[in-house]
């Protein structure tokens, strides 16, 4: 069934588990994603980035991911990854999404209190929940000074003020992740998560988990993370698939034949990452 990110949110708070939220862009990858949740009895979140809607058309992803929903046996939630404008942020509030992201971590604090309590109003308004963004993500995987990391990490004081100040129902914060591949290991700062955490008893988002090693996000997740954003990893798999099928058989030329194989390893790295994520059997 289809269910705001709130309610799914909420309950790994309470529960103190994370949720897996998984990147969509076409239709094995996200059925890979639901027979994974059902299988392992998991709620799940389902989401779009910008891209992902440019790319398969906002009309094909809302009518794929409700009827996916619908027929599930678990709660799902359509969620927006990165919203950067109003425009697409109200377009995906008025073709069915259940949770929006306003990704406003590149503006000053006060600029970003301004747009996220905006689109919170609205959002509200319609029974929609929303994440935002305080730090930044990318380029911080590699070893980085105190000052630097003061700098770029996400400060608990002023998450608490944009907590307080917008009314955001989940926070993505920065401790040391970042989108994509990483070069060496992450270094997160459990410390800062765990103060964060403590300031704003709230469900707390990590991004740009793919590739961070397994015992950190155990711990990530034992301190207070709830949601776990997964894209590149499910990527990977899908690629994988793909050239395993043509190093077999390079004449082969069925997309099922070249897209199944993709599917399935896809299911098993979602399959992997909720039994991690400790939300298997929540459902
Ligand atoms: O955080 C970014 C996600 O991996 C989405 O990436 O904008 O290339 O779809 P994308
Ligand atoms: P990865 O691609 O690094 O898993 O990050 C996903 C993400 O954070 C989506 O918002
Ligand atoms: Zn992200």
């Amino acid at each position: 069934m289809l269910v705001t990110g709130k309610s799914i949110l909420d309950a790994a708070h309470k529960g103190g588990y994370a949720v897996g939220a998984f990147n969509v862009n076409n239709m094995e990858i996200l059925q890979a994603i639901i027979e994974a949740a059902e299988e392992e009895r998991a709620p799940v979140i389902i989401q779009t980035s910008e891209g992902a809607i440019k790319y398969a058309g906002i009309d094909y992803l809302s009518t794929m991911v409700k009827l996916a929903a619908s027929k599930a046996t678990v709660p799902v939630a359509l969620h927006l990854d990165h919203g950067t404008t109003y425009e697409t942020i109200i377009k995906c509030m008025t073709n069915g999404w259940t949770s929006v992201m306003y990704d406003g971590s590149h503006h000053p604090l006060e600029e970003n209190i301004a747009h996220t309590k905006a689109i919170v109003k609205i959002a509200h308004a319609a029974g929609i929940s929303v994440e935002a963004e305080l730090g930044r993500l990318s380029g911080v995987e590699d070893n980085i000074s105190v000052s630097e990391k003061d700098a770029i990490y996400t400060n608990p004081e002023e998450a608490k003020i944009f907590v307080n100040e917008t009314g955001v129902d989940s926070l993505a914060i920065a401790i040391g992740t970042a989108h994509g591949k990483y070069k060496g290991e992450p270094k997160l700062d459990f410390d800062r998560l765990k103060t964060i955490k403590e300031m704003l008893n709230m469900p707390i988002v990590l991004h740009g988990a793919s590739g961070v090693p397994e015992e950190s996000i155990k711990k990530a997740v034992s301190l207070g993370v709830n949601k776990i954003n997964i894209d590149t990893d499910i990527r990977q798999a899908f690629t994988d698939g793909i050239k395993s099928v043509f190093e077999k058989k390079p004449e082969e030329f069925d997309p099922r034949k070249i897209c199944g194989p993709a599917r399935e390893m896809m299911k098993a790295v979602v399959k992997a990452k909720i039994r991690l994520f400790g939300c298997n059997g929540k459902v």
